[in-house]
């Protein structure tokens, strides 16, 4: 049932000294990264100074911006002992990177492993990973963690549908790491092949990247005929792993002998209480490449109030509910506005004012773009235009990593609000 009885069934009292602990060491690493060192120099805080929980406080918060802008400056080791990055979210210099030694790799795929043991997949099971490789964390983290536990593991990877499907039915795939809203889309897959998910052997399913539903993820079990687990995890934290549901479906387990977790009111930036709203803040306990202290995570979310009758004493996190930022999740991939604002403002063609739509068409995430052009190239020709609606495309499908409809309007059609126009409208 337990991967590591000894760290998922750690007394309360216990694990929050081996917290502290960890933590200290974790300062002790950062304290070799030029850009901890000046912070908490500046904050006055050393590793002797944590010598309990409310300490914590005195650590200062890191923010995405710091990640962008400081790059390897939060290396904690030499370059030359880090053996895989990773990037979330932007290609034009913006991207998060992440670096990690050998060790992190080797923990990192643990706590997957450890993950996804606890929900019932063993050696002996076939694992299909249908997250995108690459850059992103859920292809790799979930592949490395899946091998280590002894699956048999394909490594498919995001898109084409049909050879899912086919794959499935060939190798008897009975666990599938899947985005929640293209579970849903593959079942018209399904349905086209004359197949149904349910004559399959599929048993387990872990869902994640994008915020879904207890609705979302009920029409998943029925539909193929499975358990499906909710999995929480961030690039800046190592990717998945970091929080996940056990058996009884209730909240994600935050795997607290690596992360420290906190929940705060983003405004008073007071500790929210078990069961209250707040911003997800958290820290890495154990890694030396690049540990991150205090990460403001701007995801939202409550801690679930009382201890879990399967016996782990890990504190729970309740469904993502949402952002404090504007961070948008299209397909599985994060898209900032802004990223959008600046490959339109680079194109001469187009005027400053547009509008992003976002739908859901047959559970498929679709983005619409509408960018208002120049007068004088509207004015061209139906090629020129189909062109240009080209060139946009490309653009943009570098940039945010999936392909949005763009649709070029004339000037002055768009709705303009004062001051800052309003250039986003979710529908999903
Ligand atoms: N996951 C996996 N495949 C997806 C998907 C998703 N969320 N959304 C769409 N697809 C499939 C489509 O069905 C299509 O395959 P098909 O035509 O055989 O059915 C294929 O991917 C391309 O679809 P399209 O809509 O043209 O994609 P795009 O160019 O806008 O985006 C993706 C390309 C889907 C590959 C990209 O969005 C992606 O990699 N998403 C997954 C991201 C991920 O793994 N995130 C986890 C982060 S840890
Ligand atoms: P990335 O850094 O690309 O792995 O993206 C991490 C972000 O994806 C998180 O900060 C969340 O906003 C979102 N995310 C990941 N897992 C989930 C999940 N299970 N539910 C809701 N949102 C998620
Ligand atoms: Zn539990």
């Amino acid at each position: 049932m337990y991967l590591d009885n000894t760290h998922e069934t750690m007394p309360r009292a216990d694990l929050e000294l081996l917290q502290l602990e960890r933590l200290r060491e974790t300062l002790r690493v950062a304290q070799n990264s030029p850009f901890y060192r000046e912070r908490l120099q500046q904050a006055g805080v050393a590793p002797e100074n944590i010598r309990r929980h409310a300490d914590i406080s005195r650590i200062p918060f890191t923010y995405k911006e710091d990640l962008r802008s400081q790059g390897q400056a939060l290396l904690a080791r030499p370059l030359s002992e880090m053996v895989r990055l990773h990037a979330s979210s932007g290609t034009t210099g913006q991207a998060t990177v992440i670096y990690y030694t050998r060790e992190d790799i080797e923990t990192w795929a643990e706590l997957v492993a450890r993950s996804m043991y606890m929900t019932g997949l063993r050696p002996g099971d076939v694992f299909q990973n249908m997250m995108g490789y690459g850059l992103f964390t859920g292809g790799l983290g979930f592949h490395y963690g899946a091998e280590r536990l002894g699956a048999l593991t394909i490594p498919v990877g995001a898109g084409n549908s049909q050879r899912q499907v086919q794959l499935m039915q060939q190798f008897c795939t009975t666990a599938v790491h899947i985005i929640p809203s293209y579970a849903l889309y593959l079942l018209t897959t399904f349905e086209h092949l004359g197949v149904d998910p349910r004559d399959l052997p599929l048993r387990l399913a872990f869902i994640g990247a994008e915020p879904h539903t207890e609705d979302v993820r009920r029409r998943i079990e029925e539909a193929y005929g499975l358990k499906a687990f909710n999995s929480y995890g961030l690039s800046e934290l190592n990717g998945p792993g970091v929080a996940f549901e056990c058996p009884e479906q209730n909240g994600m387990h935050v795997w607290e002998d690596h992360f420290l977790l906190e929940v705060i009111d983003p405004q008073t930036l007071e500790p929210a209480a078990p069961g209250e709203v707040g911003e997800v803040v958290l820290t890495n306990l154990s890694r030396r490449g690049m540990p991150i202290l205090r990460y403001r995570t701007r995801d939202l979310a409550s801690v679930v109030p009382g201890s879990c009758p399967c016996g782990r004493s890990h504190r729970r996190l309740s469904r993502i509910q949402g952002r404090t930022d504007d961070m948008l999740i299209v397909k599985g991939v994060n898209i900032f506005p802004m990223q959008i604002e600046r490959v339109l403002m680079a194109m001469p063609e187009v005027e400053t004012n547009y509008l992003v739509e976002l739908t859901r068409e047959n559970f498929n995430d679709l983005m619409c773009v509408k960018v208002e052009v120049q007068q004088e190239f509207f004015q061209e020709d139906l090629k020129y235009l189909k062109s240009l609606q080209k060139k946009i495309t490309a653009a943009l499908k570098s940039e945010l990593l999936v392909t949005p409809r763009v649709e070029l309007v004339e000037p002055q059609t768009l709705p303009r609000s004062e001051g800052k126009a309003l250039r986003v409208v979710d529908r999903r």
